[in-house]
C-alpha cells in the first residue's frame, strides 16, 4: 500500500536515486538535494513502506503564484496513481489554499496534466538557464 507524507525529512541517497530516473535531473549532488530539500516550500512524498516511490514539490508567495517542480514516479511504480496522488496532494495542500494559479513545466506529459486541470492555452513559459549562458559580468 502507498502512502503519502508532508514531511521535508527525506533521506537524499533514496531522493537522488528517484532523481536519477529523469533525464531533466540526473546528476545532482547530495548535498545540493538537502539545500533543495530545507528550500522548497511544500514536498509531497510518495512511499512502499520504507522505499520512496514518487516525489512532487512546489515553491510559491502562498497567495497569488505557486510554481510545481520535480514530479517523478518510480518507473516500477508508474500507472498506479500515485503521481495523480501526489498532484491531488499538492494542489489540495492545506497552506495553498489560497493559490491563484499553479504552473508547471512539462515536455512529455501535456495529458497526465491536462486529465487533472491544467491547460496549455493560457502561457508560454520562458526559461534562462544559467549552464548555457555565458559567465555573467557583476552589475
Ligand atoms: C508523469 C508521471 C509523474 C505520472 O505518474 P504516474 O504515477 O505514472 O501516473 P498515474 O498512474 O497517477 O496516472 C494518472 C492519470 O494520468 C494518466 N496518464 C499518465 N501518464 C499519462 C500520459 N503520458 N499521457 C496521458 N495521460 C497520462 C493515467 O492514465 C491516469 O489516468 P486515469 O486517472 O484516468 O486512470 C510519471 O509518468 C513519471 O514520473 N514520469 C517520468 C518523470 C517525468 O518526466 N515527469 C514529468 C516532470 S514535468
Amino acid at each position: 500500500m502507498i502512502s503519502y507524507s508532508d514531511s521535508h525529512d527525506i533521506d537524499s541517497k533514496q531522493l537522488l536515486a528517484l532523481f536519477e530516473q529523469a533525464d531533466w535531473a540526473g546528476g545532482r549532488s547530495s548535498h545540493d538535494i538537502q539545500r533543495m530539500l530545507s528550500e522548497t516550500d511544500v514536498l509531497i512524498s510518495a512511499w512502499y513502506g520504507t522505499k520512496l516511490v514518487g516525489i512532487g514539490r512546489v515553491l510559491t508567495d502562498y497567495v497569488y503564484r505557486a510554481s510545481i517542480w520535480d514530479v517523478i514516479v518510480d518507473v516500477n511504480y508508474q500507472d498506479q496513481d500515485i503521481g495523480k496522488g501526489l498532484m491531488q496532494r499538492i494542489l489540495g495542500h492545506a497552506t495553498l489554499d489560497q493559490v491563484e494559479l499553479f504552473w508547471l513545466c512539462t515536455r512529455r506529459y501535456q495529458g497526465f496534466y491536462a486529465s487533472l486541470g491544467f491547460s496549455d492555452k493560457e502561457q508560454t513559459g520562458m526559461v534562462w538557464d544559467r549552464r548555457k549562458q555565458p559567465p555573467l559580468s557583476s552589475v
